[in-house]
């Protein structure tokens, strides 16, 4: 981790886009996220890294969180990622605000 709170806005999340940033959902496996994405901890600060693809585990059971470490195949996670289910969870399910669950 370097630097300090680097926080995210719009206009970086608009330049992110236009830079080519994908994030494909695997069935049964991790999301995985193509181009020059920035990650950042839960305090907004920045983490280096020189990946161009990061897998961030979708099942709970990576000991590697955020990111996949293969365990999903060894629990026989399940979740077909159908285009139907990420079309209702991105435009008709209610988001939950960003640091709801924080204190
Ligand atoms: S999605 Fe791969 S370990 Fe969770």
């Amino acid at each position: 981790m370097t630097g300090g709170a680097d926080r995210s806005t719009p206009e970086r999340d608009v330049a992110a886009v236009a830079a080519g940033v994908t994030i494909t959902v695997c069935p049964d496996g991790p999301l995985l996220v193509r181009g020059p994405a920035e990650v950042q901890t839960a305090d907004g600060e920045r983490v280096e890294h020189a990946r161009r693809v990061i897998a961030l585990c979708r099942c709970g059971r990576s000991r590697l969180k955020p990111l996949c470490d293969g365990s999903h195949r060894l629990n026989h996670f399940r979740d077909p990622a159908s285009a139907d289910q990420l079309d209702r969870a991105l435009n008709h399910a209610t988001p939950a605000s960003p640091g709801a669950d924080r204190g």
